[in-house]
């Protein structure tokens, strides 16, 4: 079907097609047309540009949007969408005095999520997450990044990651898949960690690469959870699977995992709310996208990104949700814009920046996602007439999203 978008009050991130990343001072521009129209066939973005320019132009379906401004749709490079269940007593807990490392002590946490994962029905998974997927795409988001890492057994991690591939394969959205394995230790495995890290390495990492169930490799590098020597092994064991890094680090404690990350050409690092200066000189000159995932801090209520320090090092910075159960029970990047400019001191144009061309090139897309260019994918929101663009972040909690279209279809 085409699809011809016209009088669209303004066209937000209209990008040259060889932009794939935006750094430093760059993100506070938002390249935008006034009075524009955007022409769609089938799943690609043909055409776009001011009205007075439209000349003859047709479609199939047409769409007036004036007063409404049209933007790429999200891109969210940091999910853990599969799950099974939820963890709403863990949030009782902590509102009555627990620490998310407490419950996490005392066998809840990730092992809690792996004890119900483990003990769901294939189906029944991705029913729950399907419905998680199709929720977050009336949001705003077309392109979205799934972790593993619930399963914590071989079969329950190749499940988990059974589960992505059939989302995959069932929704128009954009689904890139990573293998976390080492996202905590097993019960079984806490008095000889390192036979955790054998398993992951020798039958774990060949089997996922052996079925093509994953793009990259995570690993929760952290404090009580996987050391950087461990995390190296992991790291190294992937890449001769070709599966890149996209690593958990520094969000309780800073201890060079930003670097190792580096080393081992990680597309990402992601969480980074505890950053020291050794950090961001890690990042300098790298081609490793720090993302910051505001609506962690917000849940868990720990310290945000310091995205401005990392901008203001002239790096580029994208958002995600890290929707998961336990730290992050949210999938909603309009949320994530509107807390990264109230927390973290984005300018409207920096998330936006952040949470479009950014946080596809977090995944590894973003030659095809993430702007509004001709032959990129029609991945796109329509607002509800709105003043303009900073009413976006400004109207927190609002939901200003009129239609969303993924993959050319109206969803
Ligand atoms: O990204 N930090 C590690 N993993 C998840 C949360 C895990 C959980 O509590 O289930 C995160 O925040
Ligand atoms: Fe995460």
């Amino acid at each position: 079907m085409s699809i011809l978008i016209k009088n669209i009050k303004e066209l937000l991130q209209t990008r040259e097609n060889n932009v794939t990343i935006v750094k430093g001072e760059d993100m506070k521009k938002l390249p935008t047309i006034q009075n524009a129209y955007v022409l769609i066939e089938h799943d690609t973005i043909v055409e776009y540009g001011k009205m007075e320019d439209i000349g003859d132009l047709e479609a199939e379906k047409t769409i007036d949007a004036t007063g409404q401004i049209v933007m790429p749709a999200w891109c969210d490079s940091h999910t853990h969408i599969v799950y099974a269940g939820n963890r709403e007593q863990e949030f009782v807990d902590r509102i009555n005095g627990l620490s998310y490392e407490e419950i996490a002590n005392r066998g809840g946490g990730i092992l809690n999520s792996a004890e119900k994962l483990q003990n769901t029905p294939e189906d029944e998974l991705y029913n729950q997450s399907a419905k998680r997927l199709m929720a977050v795409m009336k949001m705003g988001t077309g392109a979205i990044e799934i972790k593993s890492g619930y399963g914590l057994t071989l079969d329950a991690e190749l499940k988990m990651l059974r589960v992505i591939k059939r989302l995959k394969q069932q929704f128009p959205a954009k689904v890139k898949s990573t293998f976390l394995g080492a996202h905590a230790f097993p019960k079984e495995f806490k008095d000889n960690p390192d036979a955790y890290i054998d398993l992951i390495v020798n039958k774990m990492i060949p089997e996922v690469a052996k079925e093509q169930l994953a793009n990259y490799i995570d690993v929760f590098c952290e404090k009580g959870y996987f050391s950087l020597e461990q995390t190296e092994r992991i790291l190294e064991a992937g890449k001769t699977y070709n599966l890149v890094a996209k690593i958990h680090v520094n969000q309780f404690n800073a201890f060079g995992g930003i670097a190792l990350g580096v080393k081992h050409d990680a597309l990402s690092v992601d969480h980074l709310e505890e950053m020291n200066d050794d950090d961001i000189e890690a990042l300098k000159g790298s081609n490793t996208m720090p993302v910051g995932l505001p609506s962690c801090s917000y849940f868990l209520s720990i310290p945000y990104t310091p995205a401005r320090k990392i901008i203001d090092a002239g790096l580029p910075f994208a958002l995600a949700t890290d929707y998961n159960p336990g730290s992050t029970p949210s999938g909603n990047m309009n949320f994530v814009v509107s807390t990264a400019c109230i927390k973290m001191k984005l300018t409207p144009e920096e998330a936006i920046n952040a949470a479009t061309i950014n946080g596809a090139y977090a995944m590894g897309i973003s030659n095809m996602y993430g702007s509004i260019c001709r032959g990129k994918k029609a991945n796109i929101i329509i607002t509800k007439p709105i003043s303009s663009y900073n009413y976006i972040p400004y109207a927190f909690g609002d939901n200003l999203i009129d239609k969303v279209i993924v993959n050319g279809m109206i969803i």
